[in-house]
């Protein structure tokens, strides 16, 4: 039975990728380990509780004494790394975190899965989730490929740079066995209230302004996250060891023309007159460094594996929308008054 080890599995995409490895495996023993910080959330993961083959362990990949203890009870094959600090604005006021938790976590799990492994790793894998932010931006054309230099702009993805590349650098050095995946903007239920598409989704329900930063003409490529989910599940059932893959939507949108389609479905969804949600945006101060354009070339993945999204974007985020219709409950249990003491704060109320 193989033992495999995924962090941050109570988070947004960790909760899919935990989701679709336990129930599509049921040989495999799957350990998720997460901090549960404001991002991690058990709700997203409550249907998982019963498995057998599925089990939670709370617990910090910067506490080292704790990893000690379950690599050696637990023995881990692999490990799909997804534990993060993942937001560019809070990495903008307060880096050390992202430093704490990408980087030196990061580190943490690759010394003990080397220690555990002795430097034999025939049959074993450490996975390691990672963003095509790490590119830094581009300009109105070309791709980020896998052999595009890093050139990352923001806390957040200098620090997933730099746990890139020590995965990478753990690969040369000691012989260990990866794969690295760089990934798009994803989007779908379970995403924390802070991110463009669920935050606006939330504050159209709450008619609040939506905060389009700059002049709205900054673009991203849209990936749905359960279509990430089966591109990990693909690598890693893969025997590219020492390989990075870069995975898109082949999808890209501006900010504004996004937010947008958004309120022009909301506005169906919710028996409002055309136009009423878009008069909600508001022009805001932009975010410092703030990327233009972050575009992925994802032919390799496509060539090796026959890999593409399998939804379509509008009808992805009709389902998102109805996922946070039905779920007005998680939304409300998550707006803490730690979620709005962050939001006024960041927002300027
Ligand atoms: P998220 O913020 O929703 O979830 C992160 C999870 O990690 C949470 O459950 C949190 O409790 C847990 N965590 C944080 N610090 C921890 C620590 N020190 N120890 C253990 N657990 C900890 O993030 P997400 O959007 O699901 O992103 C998951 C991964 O995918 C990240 O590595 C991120 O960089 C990467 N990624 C995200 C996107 C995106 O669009 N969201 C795109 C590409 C790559
Ligand atoms: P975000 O969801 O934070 O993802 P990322 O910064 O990782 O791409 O933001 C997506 C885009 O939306 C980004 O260009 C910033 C912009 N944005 C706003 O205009 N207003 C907001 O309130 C937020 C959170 C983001």
């Amino acid at each position: 039975m193989k033992s495999i080890l995924i962090t941050g599995g109570a988070g947004f995409i960790g909760s899919h990728v935990v989701r679709l490895f336990a129930k599509k495996y049921p040989h495999y023993k799957i350990f998720n380990l997460d901090k549960l910080t404001y991002a991690g959330n058990l709700e997203n993961i409550s249907d998982l509780e019963s498995l057998k083959n599925y089990k939670f362990i709370k617990g910090d990949i910067c506490d080292v004494q704790l990893l000690e203890k379950i690599f050696i009870k637990y023995k881990f094959d692999s490990i799909i790394h997804l534990a993060a600090e993942s937001h560019v604005d809070r990495s903008i006021t307060n880096p050390l975190e992202f430093v704490n938790t990408n980087v030196i976590g990061t580190v943490n799990l690759l010394n003990q899965f080397k220690e555990l492994h002795q430097r034999n790793f025939n049959g074993k894998l450490f996975y390691h989730v990672s963003t095509d932010e790490v590119y830094g931006s581009l300009e109105d054309t070309g791709f980020f490929t896998e052999k595009t230099s890093y050139d990352p702009n923001s806390p957040y993805s200098a620090s997933k740079a730099s746990s890139d590349h020590f995965v990478r650098a753990y690969g040369e050095t000691y012989g260990l066995a990866y794969i690295i995946s760089n990934c798009s903007n994803n989007y779908g239920p379970n995403q924390f209230p802070e991110k463009l598409l669920p935050l606006f989704i939330n504050n159209v329900l709450n008619n609040k302004p939506l905060p389009v930063y700059g002049d709205g003409n900054y673009t991203r490529d849209w990936l749905y996250v359960k279509d990430h989910a089966e591109a990990i599940n693909i690598l890693f059932h893969s025997n590219k060891i020492g390989h990075t893959y870069n995975i898109g939507g082949f999808n890209e949108w501006k900010n504004i023309d996004l937010v947008k389609e958004l309120c022009f479905q909301m506005d169906k969804k919710l028996g409002k007159k055309d136009g009423e949600s878009e008069a909600l945006i508001e022009f805001v101060k932009d975010r410092p460094g703030h990327d233009l354009r972050y575009a992925i070339d994802a032919s390799k993945i496509n060539n090796d594996f026959g890999w593409e999204p399998s939804v379509d974007f509008k009808n992805g985020l009709g389902l998102t929308i109805d996922w946070y219709l039905a779920n007005i409950r998680w939304l409300e249990n998550i707006k803490s008054g730690k979620y709005t003491e962050y939001y006024n704060k960041h927002y300027n109320l």
